[in-house]
Order: C-alpha cells, then structure tokens, then sequence
C-alpha cells in the first residue's frame, strides 16, 4: 500500500530516550569507556551535520522521553514511548516519528511497539528507530549518520510499520536483533533479512515494510506496575530447576507473581530434563510456559514431543515480550 496520508505531513518529531547515540567519552579514542545517555535530543540533532537539508523543508520537533541506557530499559518507559509515539503519529502534520536508542535493547523495543501501536496509524505513518555503536564524543561517531540514514527512510513513501536503521541497512521490528557488540554494522534481521538499504541518501528497499500494530488498545498499557511478570530462563549444559522454582516462590517474599516463562531451549527448543520438570511443575500451577530456540537463527519447528507450546518463532526476548501481551489481552 502506498502512503497517502502520512507522506502529506510536513513534520517529524524525534524522540530521545538516551544510547550511546547521546554518549559522551572522556576521549575521543575511547570507543567503549563512555557514558550513555547525556546530551538530549536536541543537542544530539545539533550535532549532525546536512540534518537541515535532509528534513526537505519538513519541520522538525523533539521530546525527551527517556535519558537512559538502554540496558536499563523499563516497562514504564515503553508505556510512556508508545503514548507518545501515538499522539504524535494521529496529528495530521505528522509525516513520522523517529526514536533515538540505545543499541542494547532497541530489539525489544522496537517489537514492543510493533505490537502496541495502531497498524491503522501504521499503515500510513513509519516509526523510525536508529542508534550508534559510539558516543557522540567519538573522533569518528556513527550516530550523525545514522539520524541522516533513519531521516532518509522516515521520509520515503514505501516506509511503514516500526522499522530500524543501523549502518545503512533498514530492520524489520520483528526479525531486528543485535548480532555483535562492537562493531559499527551490529544488527541484522536474522531470517527475516533486511528490509532495505540506505546508500549515498537514497532508499533502497528489497522488501515491503511489514505493518503489524494493533487497533484494539491493550488493557492496563499505560500501568506498567501492573504488567504481568515474564521472565526468561535458558537450557544448557548442567541447566537445573532451582531458578524456576525460586522465581515461582518469589511471590511469598513479595516480588510479583511469576505468570509466564519463556524458555530458550537448545536446538529445536529442547530443555533439560531438570529443567523441563521445574518448568512442568511450573505450569501445573497456572504459569504459562512457551519454549524458543537460543539459536540467533530458525525458529522451534513444532513436531516433536514437548509439554511446552511453541510461542510465535521469535528470539527469546521478544517471546517474552508477546506472552506479557497476551497476557494482558487475556
Ligand atoms: C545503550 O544501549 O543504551 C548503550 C549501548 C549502545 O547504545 O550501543
């Protein structure tokens, strides 16, 4: 579907949540010794150079939304990230909306709000995230690029859907993962492969953005104290239940009650025997079990006997993701 709507806008709003992509290093050597998180977005945009040509003539706006790295990301965070991201996208002046982030779990929330955001609004108007792999104090930072490259696509009329733009390649948010922890090219699209590629200024898309979204909004998003508990446990060698148990018998010492777990089995989503007994006993009292692969590739073909369901074929964290929302969509 060609945009029609969306690509009449004549803004795009940035949103700043932290990175390293408003990182500062004491050194412009120093590649890995920074702190994230501390200029704003609008000292971030000041810094890259060719910004002003590249809107064409759009007006650009910036919020604050978060200061963080992304590490720390939080549920109350992405509550606050998708309000806003939506308020923004149903002003008609609104062409797109980009999202300055951390590179550590910009996977997650770019699934995140590929889930939570109306796909009506979707269909017609991108959500663009982008990133660095340095500070912006760098002698060669990556982050300037990477707003003119995420500028490129937000304006494109085949964009759609919550994309991501890192060193040129464009990510769809359900296959978008980070694949290496420092080099500038840090992400790819697992199977899913890239959406598109950013050269010189000009969008070169292989695929069609895939649009997913939902128009029925989520019971309790906006009281993320609330959200069910999800956690994520891994298979592996000398793999035993003790975790799975503590974690279920966390709720007597007044954490919150445990209602899913995602398990990222070996291979097909095999689990070690211990393991699968602690999960077993687990869901016989009511928490819901999904298994995965920790595999960065493929996903759990069903067939084979397990007393776990198959989730939905995606990377643990994002699984983890997808049950919490289900579980709030009951
Ligand atoms: C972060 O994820 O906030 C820090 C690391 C990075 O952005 O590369």
């Amino acid at each position: 579907k060609m945009l029609q709507g969306g690509a009449m806008g004549k803004t795009l709003v940035f949103l700043g949540t932290g990175g390293t992509i408003a990182g500062k290093a004491a050194f412009a050597q120093d590649n890995v010794g920074y702190t994230a998180a501390q200029l704003g977005v609008a000292q971030l945009l000041e810094g890259v150079s060719g910004l002003e040509s590249a809107v064409e003539g759009c007006t650009v706006e910036h919020e604050q939304v978060a200061q963080l790295d992304s590490k720390d990301m939080e549920h109350a965070v992405w509550s606050r990230l998708a309000q806003r991201i939506q308020a923004h996208l149903a002003r008609d002046e609104v062409r797109a909306v980009l999202v300055t982030h951390g590179t550590d779990t910009l996977e997650e929330t770019a699934f995140f709000l590929s889930q939570v955001l109306p796909a009506s609004l979707l269909g017609d108007k991108p959500v663009v995230l982008t990133c660095a792999m340095r500070p912006a104090t760098a002698l060669t930072p990556d982050g300037p690029q990477n707003v003119l490259d995420a500028v490129r696509v937000a304006l494109d009329a085949h964009a759609r859907g919550v994309v991501a733009v890192c060193a040129g390649t464009i990510h769809a948010a359900r296959y978008v993962q980070k694949s290496h922890p420092y080099r500038l090219d840090a992400f790819d699209s697992s199977d899913g492969g890239a959406l598109g590629y950013v050269e010189e200024g000009r969008v070169r898309w292989v695929h069609e953005c895939p649009v997913e979204g939902c128009d029925a909004p989520v019971p309790g998003l906006d009281q993320p104290s609330g959200w069910p508990r999800v956690e994520v446990v891994f298979s592996h060698a000398g793999a035993n239940g003790a975790t799975v148990r503590a974690m279920c018998a966390s709720a007597t010492l007044g954490a919150p009650a445990v209602r899913g777990l995602v398990v990222a089995g070996t291979g097909n989503g095999t689990v070690h025997r211990d393991l699968e007994a602690a999960l077993v006993q687990a869901q016989q009292q009511g928490v819901h079990v999904v298994r995965t692969t920790r595999c960065a590739y493929g996903a759990v073909v069903p067939g084979a006997v397990s007393p776990f369901a198959v989730g939905q074929g995606l990377a643990p964290f994002k699984e983890r993701i997808a049950l919490m929302l289900q579980i709030m969509r009951g």
